[in-house]
């Protein structure tokens, strides 16, 4: 069923692995069947796992470009493909961010969804003082030249977005229905269509995820808009409250799948009260992991995006006094337990690709007196596994090492990178890699590796043992 799934982006085989040796990450191949980074994850299923780029990071910070090349195969923009920041002035179009996201996501085989042509906020001022033909002709001149411009660049757009309002299912009264009449919605799509044949047209909006009034008139709006082959898709952002995952979700997805759309998690963030407690954080991957199920479980879900990287990239708290935390990564770049929970969701194996390099929780005493010393670091622990990053340090010339170690209980390694040797039993027995055998007396080297655990047990940290080659 999934191998039928039609994405207008390029799979290609192996591209993480690729990309993460490019980024000199070393990734050990010893349990290479596993994906261990959701967009591999993803990619193995034939869905999108998208992100929304912030436009200034993406410029400044080679940390977030990392992380988003190598976790998401897909990019939304947060703001600069909308209506203020494309056509700023009536006539004159800035294209130069957009433009800069576009070209990141060919650089890291991304496909670039598109938001949004027509929506009632972040619009200039010049386009709300219009109405009438003044108004749709500008807003179609908008959407034809916007899509015209980066057709073959953007598979998918949200031609209008949030136009129903959250009274009673009624159209939102925005300046775009007051200055045209209802009809705006039609005429949008057709000029979408007309502008770019093979691009996916959606309508997306925030508390539509479950039935109620509101996704109730999204699935008129759609039947009539399907009934004149204008719309392809329904986008669900899905910002939700911690615990609230709405019981009608899948439900609600699938009715609108089953008029023939495909349907996407545009939006996906899950906000919390701060502070956050670590048992809010695995409420949190619980949440991740059902919404992301729920696309997995529908045959036409083109995907899940998740509406920024790291925690304090998000507009939550600028908009929700109290509320934060609400998305994959920590403000140190590390996973969260949503992070590890999504990769399951998505088939993956349950952890990072790279040893964290932060936010230690548990550190093994280092043996000393021998030829070499080596510990152990819990970097990231969930509930069913952990991450750990290990250290080799010479006391003396290396021109190879090894460790070992037993696990107490039944603790296993899924998967390792920069280690080689019999890693998958109770006793480890690790030995360097090409790169990292050769080292003088004072240098230190490291290793990674995830490993599976009893659900909700600690992770714990044996003592390693160290021995020259
Ligand atoms: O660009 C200006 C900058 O020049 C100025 O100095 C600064 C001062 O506050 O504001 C900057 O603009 C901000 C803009 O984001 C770009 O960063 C706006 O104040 C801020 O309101 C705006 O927020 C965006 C919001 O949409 C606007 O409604 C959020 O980043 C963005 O995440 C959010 O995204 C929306 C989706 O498009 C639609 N669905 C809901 C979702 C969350 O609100």
């Amino acid at each position: 069923m999934l191998l039928t799934r039609q994405r207008r982006r390029a799979v290609i085989a192996g591209v993480v692995t690729v990309a993460t040796a490019a980024l000199g990450l070393g990734l050990s191949t010893q349990f290479a069947s596993a994906q261990t980074t959701l967009r591999g994850a993803a990619d193995d299923i034939g869905i999108d796992i998208g992100v929304a780029v912030n436009d200034s990071l993406l410029q400044n910070n080679q940390a977030y470009r990392e992380l988003v090349a190598r976790e998401f195969n897909s990019v939304t923009a947060e703001n600069v493909m909308k209506m203020e920041s494309v056509q700023p002035s009536q006539g004159q179009f800035n294209f130069a961010p957009g433009d800069r996201l576009v070209n990141f996501a060919q650089q890291n085989d991304m496909s670039v969804y598109g938001h949004t042509l027509v929506w009632h906020s972040q619009s200039p001022d010049w386009v709300e003082n219009l109405s009438g033909t003044a108004l749709r002709q500008a807003m179609e001149n908008h959407i034809t030249t916007t899509m015209n411009h980066w057709e073959g660049d953007i598979f998918a757009w949200d031609v209008v977005n949030e136009v129903v309002g959250d009274n009673n299912g009624q159209l939102r009264d925005s300046f775009w229905l007051q200055g045209m009449g209802e009809n705006y919605i039609r005429w949008a799509f057709e000029a979408a269509r007309a502008a770019d044949p093979n691009a996916d047209l959606y309508m997306n909006d925030y508390s539509i995820d479950g039935v109620n009034a509101k996704s109730d008139r999204y699935y008129q709006i759609a039947q009539d808009l399907v009934a004149r082959d204008l719309l392809d898709g329904m986008g669900f952002q899905a910002h939700l409250i911690l615990g609230q995952v709405p019981g009608t979700m899948e439900q609600n997805l699938q009715r609108f799948a089953d008029l023939g759309l495909k349907v996407r998690i545009t939006e996906l963030d899950v906000r919390i009260q701060m502070p956050a407690s670590q048992q809010e954080l695995e409420q949190q991957a619980q949440d991740f992991q059902r919404v992301v199920e729920i696309c997995t479980n529908i045959a036409d879900c083109s995907g899940v995006t998740v509406w920024g990287v790291r925690d304090g990239d998000s507009w939550v708290p600028d908009v929700f006094e109290g509320y934060g935390a609400p998305l994959l990564f920590n403000d140190n770049n590390q996973p969260k337990p949503a992070y590890h929970a999504v990769l399951e969701a998505l088939g993956g194996d349950g952890g990072p690709t790279t040893p964290p390099t932060s936010d230690p929780v548990t550190t093994t005493p280092p043996p000393t007196g021998s030829g070499c010393t080596a510990t152990l670091t819990v970097q990231s622990p969930w509930n069913t596994g952990a991450t750990y990053a290990g250290t080799v340090k010479a006391n003396q010339s290396l021109s190879g090492w090894t460790v070992t170690w037993t696990w107490p209980g039944s603790e296993r390694i899924s998967n390792a990178w920069s280690i080689q040797g019999t890693l998958s039993g109770a006793t480890v027995t690790a030995s360097n890699v090409g790169y990292n055998g050769t080292l003088s007396a004072g240098q230190s080297t490291s290793f990674g590796f995830n490993i599976t655990k009893p659900d909700g047990s600690t992770a714990s940290v044996p003592t390693v043992t160290c021995t020259p080659a």
